[in-house]
């Protein structure tokens, strides 16, 4: 019996031992930050490889007979998959890259106003700061109260900070510091009639939530696809309504702007060339989508239910052991969650893309890789989980007996 059970023990030590086996994470660690960077599966790098194969083997093939084409099925794919105009969709690196062209197209006169909350993702709310400063306007950032009881509080602080200046809204989708979905649906409405033109951040929206952009209405959103689809990094895109089409161009001005061709919008013209780069990141979208819908027998609504399913039990684990109540309503999460810690060390970064100490402990001395994000500010803090598909509980409940370990170590 005692025999069975080591060997039992020996075998459980081998497989969690084993890389994961559509993932080239590395098996030493427990990745919970999915939110931040995200692992890309094997099957989709490969898909990358071979695009950068046929790119090498005849790069003028590639990027001025094929390109376009290319891409088309690209915008085809995420047509089906957030439910949108095809035309609509072009590419980007990232979603600040997104946000950039967006807020850079347009022009504010002294004294308009551009409103975002305070859990806006830090690079782009310096873009709108950075634009609203440019033309003489101001930016209304709105406090959301974290923890928070219900989607409708978000709606009312937002909806009651806008006057006869807003013209311009930016609403993050899934907010990056404290995990929460925020009720789009139903501001993105009650925005547009007031006269303003409303952007959505949805970074890590598709792939996380069920997304229509057709119903959502938002003059543009953008979004990551290498966050929660998987795609390889550098995968992003922009949609915006085709009033906007005729005024957003790319950060980078290039062979587009005195093209005469009329066979598709400048807009597409535009964004579609912004000089040379490697395109295959965003041509693997397709397969990032195939690749993660296999791996659960309900395809996508599997894979976002069990990933939301993780994230909610990860978070009950951390409140429990740590003794916080839940601080936000489970229809508020997606695929991450955060949950305040105690009082620390007072911090100051001066970057997003900074550490604190007590998250560098985590990875340091026990190889848990978790966002420690210092919100509202240092030295009050959140950690925050992601849940994907390589994750299973027994990762957050190595995260407990490392935060209790490091919490303790704190107080000595
Ligand atoms: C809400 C939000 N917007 C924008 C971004 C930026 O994404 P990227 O670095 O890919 O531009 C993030 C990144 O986490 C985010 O959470």
């Amino acid at each position: 019996m005692v025999r069975e059970d080591s060997a039992a023990r020996d075998l459980l030590r081998i497989i969690r031992a084993m890389p994961h086996p559509a993932w080239p994470l590395a098996p030493e660690v427990t990745f919970l930050n999915h939110g931040s960077f995200g692992s890309c599966p094997l099957a989709v790098l490969e898909e990358q490889d071979r695009l950068r194969r046929q790119l090498e083997a005849q790069p003028v093939r590639f990027f001025v007979r094929e390109l376009e084409d290319r891409l088309d099925a690209v915008r085809e794919a995420l047509a089906g998959f957030v439910h949108a105009r095809a035309a609509g969709f072009v590419f980007v690196p990232n979603a600040t890259t997104g946000v950039n062209a967006v807020v850079r197209s347009l022009g504010f006169a002294p004294g308009d106003e551009l409103i975002a909350t305070d859990h806006t993702y830090n690079a782009c709310g310096n873009v709108i700061d950075a634009i609203a400063a440019r033309d003489g306007a101001r930016v209304v950032v709105v406090p959301i109260p974290f923890p928070i009881a219900d989607a409708s509080e978000v709606e009312a602080a937002f909806l009651a900070a806008v006057t006869e200046r807003t013209r311009f809204a930016l609403l993050d989708h899934v907010t990056s510091p404290t995990g929460l979905v925020l009720p789009v649906e139903r501001l993105v409405p009650a925005l547009r009639a007031r006269g303003i033109t409303v952007m959505v951040d949805g970074a890590h929206a598709p792939g996380m939530l069920p997304v229509d952009l057709e119903a959502l209405g938002a003059d543009a959103y953008t979004a990551n696809a290498h966050k929660w689809i998987c795609a390889p990094k550098g995968a992003a895109f922009l949609h915006v309504s085709e009033a906007l089409e005729e005024i957003v161009r790319p950060v980078v001005i290039s062979h587009g702007a005195n093209a005469t061709r009329t066979d598709r919008s400048r807009y597409q013209v535009e964004f579609d060339w912004v000089g040379t780069d490697d395109p295959t990141a965003v041509l693997s979208i397709p397969t990032a989508l195939a690749t993660l819908e296999s791996m659960h027998p309900d395809g996508w609504d599997g894979i976002r239910a069990a990933n939301h399913a993780l994230a909610l039990a990860a978070r009950d684990l951390i409140c429990e052991a740590f003794d916080v109540p839940v601080p936000a309503p489970d229809d508020m999460l997606g695929s991450m969650a955060a949950v305040p810690l105690p009082d620390g060390p007072l911090e100051h970064l001066d970057s997003a893309l900074a550490t604190t100490a007590l998250q560098d402990a985590l990875y340091e001395r026990h190889r848990v890789e978790v966002p420690i994000v210092p919100w509202p500010r240092s030295p009050k803090r959140l950690v925050r989980v992601s849940a994907q598909r390589y994750n299973d509980i027994d990762d957050y409940r190595k995260l407990v007996h490392a935060l209790r370990e490091e919490l303790a170590r704190e107080r000595r």
